[in-house]
């Protein structure tokens, strides 16, 4: 097992450049078993959900080559169309998206139930909802999803509830379809366009990604081509928190700042400065102790759950009392724990969490409970007095990219120990 030993405290400094989005990344691979042809996807974080995912998609008959860690070539011109191996998607949520890309190549998707960080239930009803609009069979037992249809036929999808998954397993299973889908009260999360915005490279007829309504008129066939995942929004808001967290001044490169706006807003809020230097390029810097605010995590535009935690960190240390309610997640404030054994003075009462803010956190040895959490955790150790351990790493590098070099190039005492 490995662990980071992290000595703070420390003000990170300096510039770090944004991996592709990971909530991209693991839509768009399994969707290249829509194509009749090779694609070129460029901007990959080389991430293990990545490497996960390459090996699913060979036992799928997928060809697949890597010219460098963040470039993947996928040849799909012979999918086998057999079952995805049950023992590798219970690994990661994301694995769902192979029901929407087999079902739409194949016809029939055989999946096993997709596994992801422990946040509380996390339903498929919404998935099966929008199979079954198309015209698909769908079936979960034994541990496996399987939908199955003679042919798909677009219809009209409205999600009961906002789920990225489901918003993107429905344009998935259409785009090959019969005839118009339309699909309403959808995610409008980057990533949701990402996908949108791929698959149209490839020939598919998607509008409205990113709005209210998202219309696909279902075509024959998609085709090769390149393309290069968006920048990810969280792990650039994950920096900027932690430049407040430890009182520094970073500039974030390689994002897109429009997709950071709900973040900024509330981290000027908190007194620290937000410089959009350009569209792709923002700098964050905290030289006072932050104030306390109040947050609520919403779908996008919203304030986006995945960097609930990280804020949990930054609002630990601020002057007051601050709160956050979980919208989206039953179970996302496991980390509170780890950090009142920092120091931190945080009271959960079931989705909300109140933050007394305190002078400072102390090192402790803690574990990540799931990947945004471990981040969280890492920069905690970064602010805090004397010596941290961050425990369970996998959580971490299912999601972050070299984590621990780009923050060490900011000017952390971070070292990655097997124990
Ligand atoms: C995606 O998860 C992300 N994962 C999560 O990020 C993120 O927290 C979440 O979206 C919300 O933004 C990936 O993209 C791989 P949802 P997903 O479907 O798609 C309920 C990370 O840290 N729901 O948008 O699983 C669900 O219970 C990860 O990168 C149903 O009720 O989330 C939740 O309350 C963690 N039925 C809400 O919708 C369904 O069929 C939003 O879930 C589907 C979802």
């Amino acid at each position: 097992m490995e662990k980071f030993v992290i000595n703070g405290k420390t003000r990170l400094k300096g510039e770090v450049s944004i991996s592709g989005a990971k909530n991209a990344a693991v839509a768009i691979l399994p969707a290249t078993l829509l194509v009749n042809g090779i694609c070129t996807i460029e901007n990959l974080p080389n991430i293990s959900d990545i490497n996960i995912y390459c090996d699913i998609l060979k036992t799928l008959g997928v060809k697949i080559s890597r010219p460098e860690p963040n470039t993947v070539i996928v040849d799909t011109r012979f999918v086998s169309c057999n079952d995805a191996p049950l023992e590798m998607t219970g690994k990661f949520r994301a694995s769902y998206y192979l029901i929407g890309s087999l079902l739409g190549r194949c016809h029939k998707a055989v999946v096993g139930m997709p596994g992801g960080c422990k946040l509380g239930a996390r339903p498929i009803d919404q998935h099966a909802k929008a199979f079954e609009a198309l015209g698909a069979t769908v079936e979960i037992g034994q541990g496996k999803i399987m939908a199955t249809a003679e042919k798909l036929v677009g219809g009209s999808i409205y999600l009961d509830t906002v789920s990225v998954g489901a918003t993107i397993n429905a344009i998935l299973a259409s785009v090959l379809a019969d005839g118009t889908t339309t699909i309403e009260n959808v995610a409008k999360e980057p990533h949701v366009v990402d996908i949108a915005n791929f698959l149209n490279t490839m020939g598919a007829d998607i509008h409205g990604a990113g709005t209210d309504i998202i219309k696909i008129n279902g075509v024959k066939e998609l085709h090769g081509g390149t393309y290069s995942i968006v920048p990810d929004q969280i792990e650039a808001g994950t920096f900027m928190l932690a430049a407040v967290a430890t009182r520094g001044d970073i500039i974030i490169k390689n994002c897109i700042t429009k997709h950071l706006d709900p973040l900024s807003a509330k981290i000027r809020e908190m007194g620290a400065i937000v410089e959009e230097i350009s569209g792709d390029t923002i700098r964050v810097c905290c030289n006072e102790r932050p104030k306390n605010v109040d947050i609520k995590t919403l779908p996008y535009p919203g304030f986006p759950t995945d960097l609930q935690s990280p804020m949990g960190v930054a609002l630990s240390t601020a002057e007051g009392t601050s709160m956050i309610a979980e919208t989206i997640w039953e179970s996302r404030f496991q980390y509170t724990a780890e950090l009142n054994r920092m120091g931190a003075k945080i009271n959960v009462q079931g989705k909300v969490a109140f933050f007394e803010g305190v002078d400072e956190l102390y090192g402790s040895i803690v574990s990540a409970s799931d990947l945004r959490a471990g981040a969280a955790l890492v920069i905690a150790g970064i602010a805090a007095n004397g010596t941290t351990e961050v425990h369970n790493l996998q959580y971490i590098d299912r999601g972050y990219e070299n984590i621990e070099e780009k923050f060490r190039a900011l000017g952390a005492d971070i070292k990655r120990v097997t124990e």
